[in-house]
């Protein structure tokens, strides 16, 4: 396991001392990591199980159960796309296919030039403009293949700005 450096370790450190005490502290404490780090570093996991008197099992344990958390680091950008019904039965199948080429990873990766990680995602509550997709926190609606590549370049020129 890589050694946490000291910024990560400060900010694993400070979500650890400040929600040890609410009640079912540990998916606060994840979902507060994840959204400062981008991403719940394997080496937290001690740093967790000790300020919750848990095993080092147990907190591994429900990072792995919840998809939602990733134990690597992110793409600079990333990608939501909605795999719930309302959106497969507006096509969404042939976003994700398009989606899939497009950026060359399956589901979980990250492209290699660290622009993009890929996430499925199961209703963004935007089944009226399906197929839906998010990207760092902004809602798409109507997502065609040409849409996904529209969107995905405007982000990618702004990164370049
Ligand atoms: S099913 Fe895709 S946004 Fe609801």
């Amino acid at each position: 396991m890589t050694p946490l450096d000291a910024n990560v370790q400060e900010t694993v450190g400070g979500v650890v001392a400040r929600l040890k005490d609410t009640p079912g502290a540990l998916l606060p404490i994840l979902h507060a990591i994840q959204d400062a780090l981008g991403y719940v570093p394997p080496g937290a996991v001690p740093l967790i199980a000790d300020g919750l008197n848990l095993s080092r099992a147990e907190v591994h344990g429900v990072i792995s159960f919840y998809h939602y958390f990733r134990d690597t680091k992110p793409g600079r950008h990333v990608i939501h796309l909605c795999r719930a019904e309302a959106c497969q039965s507006m096509n969404q199948k042939a976003t994700e296919a398009h989606a899939r080429q497009k950026l060359g990873v399956d589901f979980h990766g990250t492209t290699s030039n660290g622009a993009f990680t890929f996430e499925p995602v199961y209703c963004l509550g935007n089944c009226a403009a399906s197929p839906a997709m998010m990207i760092d926190g902004e809602l798409y609606g109507r997502v065609t293949p040409d849409r996904f590549d529209a969107i995905i370049a405007d982000i990618d020129q702004r990164g370049k700005r």
